[in-house]
């Protein structure tokens, strides 16, 4: 596929976690140093309402502690590490903070403080359990680092995502020129015409799903929206998903699809 005027952005899925622990910060800035455009995060709550980057309920998977996440205080998790958990730890002295929890707000003042262009996909987990509280504080912290209300040239670009329509709702009705991204594994009512929930401009399906239904994604594009595929990792998928001229591609393995990218 020679084609010099495509080429989707690419988003390292929780900072690219194949490679290193993921959601630590470590990760993160190891994904923009090898040249990912963005950088892929999920948020959910703690007992005391700080947003933290991590993509299970429970801390099990991810950490050397156990239960779930919305029970701790954030004081809690800071004591647990968050890293040695994964075959690439430590793998770098470069960077070195791969044990410990990745809060968004450590995430956002690296990421302003890079200086670097930076795409920020934020997942909020899960707003049917935690009502708006997560939304609302999200907001919040976005408006302290004037992330709010977007304007072309600002440097970092925040996006936010969610499987449920209703998080989109909420972001929108408090945040209305932030992006959204509706993700989807499978075809909610509408979508399959390119109609998208509560002012979501883009669609985040699975990959499974673009394979699936190879008709929804030109349906999504030809109502003028755009498309973010997740979770890009094989050769195949990203053929896939190339193939079909997608905007975004979310990948575990951020150094993989870049190579490929440029061999095209
Ligand atoms: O980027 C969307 C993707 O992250 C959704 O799946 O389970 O990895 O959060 P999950
Ligand atoms: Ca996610």
């Amino acid at each position: 596929m020679k084609n010099r005027d495509y080429r989707p952005l690419v988003f390292a899925h929780r900072g690219g976690a194949d490679a290193l622990p993921e959601h630590t910060l470590g990760a993160y800035l190891r994904a923009l140093d090898e040249g990912a455009d963005g950088l892929e995060c999920d948020v959910r709550l703690t007992r005391d309402g700080h947003l933290v980057c991590v993509h299970d309920r429970r801390l099990n998977r991810t950490s050397n502690g156990r239960g779930l996440v919305s029970t701790k205080t954030l004081a809690e998790l800071d004591t647990l590490n968050f890293g040695s958990w994964h075959p690439g730890y430590p793998v770098d002295e470069e960077f070195p903070d791969l044990a410990r929890l990745l809060t968004l707000e450590r995430l956002l003042d690296a990421v302003t403080a890079s200086g670097r262009p930076v795409r920020l996909l934020i997942e909020t987990k899960h707003p049917s359990r935690y009502g708006a509280e997560v939304e609302r504080r999200l907001v919040r912290m976005l408006q302290r680092f004037g992330l709010a209300d977007p304007k072309p040239d600002d440097p970092v670009q925040v996006t936010v995502m969610s499987f449920a329509a209703l998080a989109l709702r909420r972001i929108r009705a408090q945040a209305p020129t932030v992006p959204t991204v509706y993700l989807m594994e499978f075809v909610p009512p509408g979508v399959g015409r390119g109609r998208l929930p509560f002012g979501a401009r883009t669609a985040g399906p699975g990959v499974d799903l673009v394979r699936a239904r190879p008709a929804l994604l030109p349906a999504i594009r030809a109502a003028g929206h755009r498309t973010y595929v997740w979770t890009v990792n094989e050769p195949a998928d990203l053929e896939l998903v190339l193939a079909q001229r997608v905007d975004g591609v979310i990948t575990d393995r951020p150094r993989f699809v870049l190579d490929y990218l440029d061999r095209l």
